[in-house]
């Protein structure tokens, strides 16, 4: 049985990663402050902040992959924080990855499609990187040692992600569809564009990457690009709410905490051609998931 590390196993990705699991493997499961979801023994469970490491266990275990999907994901805090945000995201990893190459596991990171300047749009794995803020500054520093330094290794450029929060906080499109619901408006940018990802496809992708041995990065997006008030708008068509809740604003009217790219719509050709797993449009995540 292949033996697997999960990284963020408490968190939204790693909660859909632990119920989509394979049946044939055995999965270790790292968290910091939340319990993991399911019921993993106790003895699969490594309790630890990335801030100090405990990576003495993880060599002991000697797993056979890692999914290193642990970071610190707000774009706010990584601003407001940016020494914390460079241990957590890029510290962490390079030091994960030293640790995986050494004992030959072969590592899965999550990276995001923030680390492009969203001048072009429509970016596949060959276009250049322009981190804009510090979350993404992070977040693509640790892919680029992780790329250069293991030979093993796969970078998941994702996506904005959506669905079903598991545990915790509810997602944006669940507090989007709570405020509709209860007659409230929704403010939304229409000069913002992603290739929105469903965290189902994601979870059934990263476990696909996991068994096969594609190395390298690879562009991971649903397969409709939309402004945010696009998407408001196929919620509300979707689930027979009221459109006229939704505010059209764009990102010039408002105070940002950072720079924010304008399009960062993936394109997803590669990821098709490697994998199997399906990568659901929006308006179709949406109906299968809310509907
Ligand atoms: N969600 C998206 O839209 C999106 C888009 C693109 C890429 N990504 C990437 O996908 C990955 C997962 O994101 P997510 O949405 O699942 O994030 P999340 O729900 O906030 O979960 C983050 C996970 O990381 C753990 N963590 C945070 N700080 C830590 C620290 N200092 N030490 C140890 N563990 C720590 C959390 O543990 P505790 O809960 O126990 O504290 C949690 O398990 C991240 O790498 C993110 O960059 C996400």
């Amino acid at each position: 049985m292949k033996k697997i590390l999960l990284t963020g196993a408490s968190g939204f990705v790693g909660s859909h990663l632990i119920r989509l699991a394979p049946a044939d493997v055995l999965l270790y499961a790292q968290c910091r402050h939340h319990e993991p979801l399911g019921n993993l023994p106790a003895g699969q469970i490594f309790q630890f902040d990335l801030q100090q490491p405990d990576w003495r266990l993880i060599r002991e275990l000697h797993p056979d992959v890692v999914i290193h999907t642990a970071a610190m994901p707000s774009i706010l805090a990584c601003e407001q924080q940016p020494e914390l945000a460079e241990q957590v995201n890029t510290t962490a990893t390079v030091q994960l990855t030293d640790l995986a190459r050494e004992i030959g596991a072969r590592l899965i990171y999550t990276n995001t499609d923030l680390i492009y300047d969203g001048q072009q749009g429509n970016y596949d794995e060959t276009a250049a990187a322009n981190p804009l803020n510090v979350y993404a500054r992070t977040k693509y520093r640790a892919e680029q040692y992780l790329l250069e330094h293991h030979e093993n290794a796969v970078s998941v450029r994702c996506a904005l992600v959506y669905g079903k929060a598991l545990h915790r906080t509810p997602t944006f499109t669940e507090q989007m569809i709570a405020r509709l619901r209860r007659g409230e408006s929704v403010t939304l940018f229409t000069d913002e564009y992603r290739t929105p990802l469903l965290v189902d496809d994601l979870a059934a992708a990263l476990w696909e990457l996991a068994g096969n041995d594609y190395c390298g990065p690879l562009n991971l997006g649903g397969s409709e690009k939309l402004s945010r008030y696009a998407m408001g708008a196929v919620i509300c068509e979707v689930l027979g709410l009221p459109h006229h809740l939704l505010v059209a604003k764009s990102t010039a009217e408002v105070d940002l905490p950072a720079p924010r790219p304008p399009d960062c719509s993936l394109d997803t050709t590669l990821a098709r051609r490697v994998l199997c797993a399906r990568l659901h449009g929006f308006t179709e995540g949406v109906a299968r998931v809310f509907g």
